[in-house]
């Protein structure tokens, strides 16, 4: 969502006449896109604030703004408590972003924090300043209405807008006339999606067909509303990669009533369940909270068996952290121990990395398609490529390119990636 984010801002500040550069110690401004969603997000940024406000030192003209979440959530508080920041723009104002540097010049700092709810930045054409030239997240909504007891996002992102699907198909055309191969159709819970009555699985199928020759992924799913349909569809596309980003952030079905998630423990593994009938090779990834308010060692115990049951190819895992405002921080206590969070934590790093192991063995043997992304970090002989499933194998490669599609067979496999040489029929 960031990085779709900061490549609309790059997109309007260059309409505004701005100029992107790789070396800060050259810039006149900075703008740092935020996160709010875990505490130790927003003490990096700080730290970054402070770097910032040292080459202000050098250069007193620089301009130091705070974008994004972290800049709705704390409004002026930002500009009161760091030194460093002239101004601070919401997620839904990067419109104004030109004009608000202009006025913050020699000012004494610019608060833009609006929420609106009909902003989707439609016609604005993200510059993928900073992508492989190869695969594009596409932003088809904005904001959530979920309101989980722990996140912060409903109230720093505002509300739910699902963008017009002709500006989806049109940026995806000029991503096709640049030589993308890849789409990744994002938003907070796809599952809503819903444009006067067109609702996501239309949309991605419409995608599928109109696109046949790119690559096509989403996420995120929400567990209460990934419906058969949406699979089936996804069944029957080959375009459409095989790959579902569905967070489960706990295995108990109490942690997740406390949690407001809107399904059980019984409904989710029923979900995984219906992605391994109707789409037998699909890769499922997810993200755990551990720690949440009153969680007990057998809510933990649960996330542990379903971890286990569920074999996730990938898992984003994270310790609670408190936000405030979020209903959780009104209305329950944050009481299990740091020391247990850390603990509980490290059990489900340990648990992830045996099922990632197991199931990454799997593969050996087998025949995947590949979209090629460069050269591997390690050497220039060899090359890596995504799978459908999102994995990646390394190869041996001299003949193929960035942005072609071939076949690997998956010869072996290492703790992060899968190794493989070209299938030749
Ligand atoms: N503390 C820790 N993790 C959180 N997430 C959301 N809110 C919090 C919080 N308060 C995690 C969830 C979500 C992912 C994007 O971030 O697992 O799926
Ligand atoms: Fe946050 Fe829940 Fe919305 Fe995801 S679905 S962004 S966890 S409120």
């Amino acid at each position: 969502m960031n990085v779709a984010d900061s490549e609309l801002i790059v997109s309007l500040m260059s309409a505004g006449g701005y100029g992107i550069t790789d070396d800060m110690n050259e810039a006149d401004l900075i703008l740092v896109n935020t996160c709010s969603i875990r505490e130790n997000a927003e003490q990096r940024v700080r730290g970054r604030l402070k770097l910032f406000g040292s080459l202000k030192k050098k250069n007193p003209s620089l301009i130091v703004g705070v974008v994004g979440c972290m800049a709705q959530r704390l409004k002026e508080e930002l500009i009161l408590q760091e030194k460093s920041v002239n101004l601070v723009v919401g997620p839904d104002q990067y419109r104004q972003l030109p004009e608000l540097v202009r006025t913050s010049f020699g000012g004494s700092g610019v608060v833009q924090t609006i929420l609106s709810d009909s902003e989707t930045y439609d016609d604005i054409e993200p510059v993928h300043y900073d992508g492989n030239g190869i695969s594009a997240f596409i932003s088809i909504m904005r904001g959530c209405i979920n309101m989980c007891a722990y996140c912060i996002v409903p109230y720093v992102r505002g509300g739910e807008r699902s963008r017009d699907p002709e500006s989806i198909f049109g940026e995806i055309t000029k991503l096709i006339e640049n030589g993308y191969k890849e789409v990744t159709l994002i938003g907070q819970n796809v599952d809503s999606y819903n444009f006067h009555g067109m609702k996501f699985r239309e949309l991605l199928e419409k995608v599928a067909e109109r696109f046949p020759e790119i690559w096509i992924r989403f996420s995120t799913n929400h567990p209460k509303d990934l419906s058969d349909s949406l699979l089936e569809t996804m069944a029957m596309y080959e375009n459409i990669c095989k790959s579902i980003h569905l967070p489960v952030q706990s295995g108990s079905t109490t942690v997740l009533e406390r949690m407001k998630r809107g399904y059980t423990r019984e409904w989710y593994l029923d979900r995984i369940s219906a992605i391994k009938r109707i789409i037998p090779e699909c890769t499922v990834s997810t993200d755990i909270m551990t720690g949440f308010c009153g969680e007990t060692d057998y809510e933990h115990l649960d996330t542990l068996s379903l971890m286990e049951i569920a074999e996730y190819d990938f898992a984003f895992m994270f310790k609670y952290s408190q936000r405030p405002g979020t209903w959780a921080e009104r209305n329950m206590k944050d009481d299990v121990p740091e020391k247990i969070k850390v603990k509980r934590l490290n059990e489900i790093i340990e648990m992830q990395g045996k099922i990632s192991e197991k199931v990454k063995k799997r593969d050996v043997g087998q025949i995947f398609d590949i979209l090629v992304e460069g050269p591997s970090k390690r050497s220039e002989k060899e090359f890596f490529g995504r799978t459908p499933g999102n994995k990646v194998v390394v190869f041996p490669n001299n003949i193929y390119k960035k942005g072609d599609f071939l076949k690997v067979l998956v010869t072996g496999c290492t703790s992060a990636t899968l190794k493989g040489t070209i299938y030749e029929k």
